[in-house]
């Protein structure tokens, strides 16, 4: 990689991951390179089954690969045990996934709250940057609802709110407005990025939208198992 690429906040290295044994085995992921610099916005590109969701969740810690490591702020997390894999998850890193996997019985403010006591803070200090985030995301009016009791747009704003509600370093988006209508995802999209960027953080974003793939700042694109940097202007 050129120069000006020290400040990494999240790096594959050699990363192998297929699924099944002998003649059904399929390899997904053959020896994937990739690197995130700070405040880096990469689309990621590919069609179905192409390995997005598995290669986000290897870079989230969520899956291990078989073999290759994730390396996170420089440190090596393949190697790391499953309580310290999981600190480093809550720490550095926030996931956004197709579906909101909201908590049904909790609020929007409780939703993301939680994950912030989870990690140590009072209630209190958790609901101000919970009401802080939602209300960037134009939901104040919508804290106190429940997940059935918001539309697909607010469930996912909800989502994305809890998934930057640590702080993270990275965030990790699994075509997070996928399951959106094409009006919605592009203002929910909007949100996102503003966030993003607002907080300077790094994001690898699967996505099948080409639009919201040329605003990002390079696009990488996942197929028979390799990822190759394309321009996200030649989209
Ligand atoms: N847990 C699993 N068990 C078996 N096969 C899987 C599993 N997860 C993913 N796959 C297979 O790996 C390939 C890539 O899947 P996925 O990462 O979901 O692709 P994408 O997100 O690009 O659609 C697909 O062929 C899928 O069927
Ligand atoms: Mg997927």
């Amino acid at each position: 990689m050129a120069g000006g690429r020290k400040d990494l906040v999240l790096e594959l290295r050699q990363i192998v991951r297929g699924f099944g044994l002998g003649e059904t085995r399929i390899d997904v992921l053959k020896k994937i390179n990739f690197q995130l610099a700070r405040g880096e916005v990469v689309a990621l590109l590919g069609p179905s089954g192409s390995g997005k969701s598995t290669l986000l969740h290897i870079a989230g810690l969520l899956e291990k690969p078989e073999s290759g490591d994730v390396v996170i702020h420089g440190k090596a997390c393949t190697t790391m045990s499953d309580s310290q894999r999981t600190a480093m998850r809550r720490k550095e890193l926030g996931f956004v996934y197709q579906f909101h996997h909201l908590l049904p019985e909790f609020t929007a403010m409780e939703n993301v709250a939680l994950p912030q006591m989870i990690a140590g803070k009072s209630r209190r200090k958790a609901e101000e940057k919970a009401a802080q985030l939602l209300g960037e995301l134009g939901l104040s009016a919508r804290v106190a609802h429940q997940p059935m009791q918001l539309s697909g747009g607010e469930q996912q704003r909800v989502a994305i709110a809890r998934a930057l509600a640590n702080g993270p370093a990275v965030l990790l988006a699994d075509e997070p407005t996928g399951n959106l209508d094409p009006r919605t995802a592009g203002a929910v999209f909007e949100n996102l990025m503003a966030l993003v960027r607002g907080t300077g953080l790094a994001a690898l974003i699967a996505t099948h939208n080409f639009d919201l793939a040329r605003t990002m700042d390079r696009v990488v694109r996942l197929e028979d198992g390799h990822l190759s940097e394309s321009a996200p202007g030649a989209l």
